[in-house]
């Protein structure tokens, strides 16, 4: 029997999901469809966590990490620390199709890549993005990266240190986050997407777990594909979605499968802690997801129904 179609996203994918979803119902691929989606939340200016107006680097410049992977055959392509591109998941996706010889292309060679492929050169910095680089690192009560939520203790120390290394470059005059989308389409092919302008104040070159295989994205059509937002770091250090994805290999149901990954990380010494979340979704098409505190939610198309339903994470 075929799956039915279905497009799953963290917090803010709504901006893609239904572009991907009206996709996903005319039997268009999961990997357009995440693709799809993620370009237009990249798209999305009021979005400081991805693409155009995502915020800035030490440096003051806009870095981006993005990834997707094919579940039947594990295929996967990055680009990591990418400046001055619109659309870093096409690039992601064009190193899986065209560069099969590699996986991760990062800084300059990934922008050399970009420009032979003829991609959308694009100014990134916002007035937005500038004003809250600004404004945010001066003091913010909110979390350094979890949806505007009250700041942890580690926010702040990672405040501080972001502080030291803005003053170190002195940034130019003139700016958080990551999307996860992941899709089953009707011939049961599984991709997970990931995009994100990454840590703001980040040190200039730092690459996060979304452009990572096994940290930030995971796919296996055999058991599901997983993904994380937040703290990069901790996803990482753990191999986050790999996690998530060999929790769902033995048995655990999906809000388990994530729940039991950010117990582990719980357990991880980080002086710089701020949450981290992670989604998946299975073959047979369900899904689950957890987040560091109560709260978080995530998004839901089923693409024969088209409705976007929000569902609440779990959490440790
Ligand atoms: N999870 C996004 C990052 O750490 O860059």
């Amino acid at each position: 029997m075929k799956p039915s179609p279905i497009i799953i996203g963290s917090e803010r994918s709504e901006a893609g999901l239904f572009e991907g979803a009206k996709l996903l119902a005319t039997g268009a691929s999961a990997l357009d469809a995440v693709e799809v989606a993620l370009r237009l939340c990249e798209d999305n200016r009021k979005d400081h966590y991805v693409g155009t107006g995502g915020l800035l680097n030490a440096r003051g410049e806009v870095e981006l990490d993005a990834s997707i992977m094919v579940g039947s055959s594990r295929a996967f392509g990055a680009v990591g620390a990418v400046k001055g591109f619109a659309h870093p998941i096409s690039i992601a996706r064009a190193v899986l199709e065209r560069l099969t010889q590699h996986c991760l292309l990062v800084g300059e060679g990934a922008e050399l890549f970009a420009d032979e492929g003829g991609f959308e050169r694009r100014d990134l910095v916002t007035d937005e993005s500038w004003r809250l680089f600004r404004e945010a690192l001066a003091s913010s009560s909110e979390s350094v990266e979890g949806e505007g939520t009250p700041a942890l203790p580690g926010d702040d120390a990672y405040r501080r240190s972001a502080l030291a290394l803005v003053n170190r470059f002195r940034p130019h005059d003139g700016p958080w986050g990551t999307i996860n989308v992941l899709a089953l389409d009707e011939q049961g092919e599984l991709v997970v997407g990931v995009s994100t302008s990454g840590y703001p104040w980040k040190y200039p070159g730092r690459v996060g777990d979304s452009a990572l295989p096994g940290a930030g994205n995971y796919a296996d059509a055999r058991f599901g594909g997983a993904a994380c937002t937040g703290r990069g770091e901790l996803s990482m250090r753990l191999t986050g979605a790999r996690v998530v994805v060999d929790n769902l290999a033995r048995g655990d149901d999906p809000n388990e499968a994530c729940r039991s990954m950010l117990s582990q990380a719980l357990e991880l010494t980080d002086d710089y802690r701020s949450e981290l979340r992670t989604i998946c979704l299975t073959p047979d098409g369900r899904h689950g997801a957890a987040a560091g505190r109560a709260g978080s939610t995530y998004n839901v198309i089923s693409a024969g129904v088209g409705e976007l339903v929000v569902r609440p994470r779990v959490w440790p």
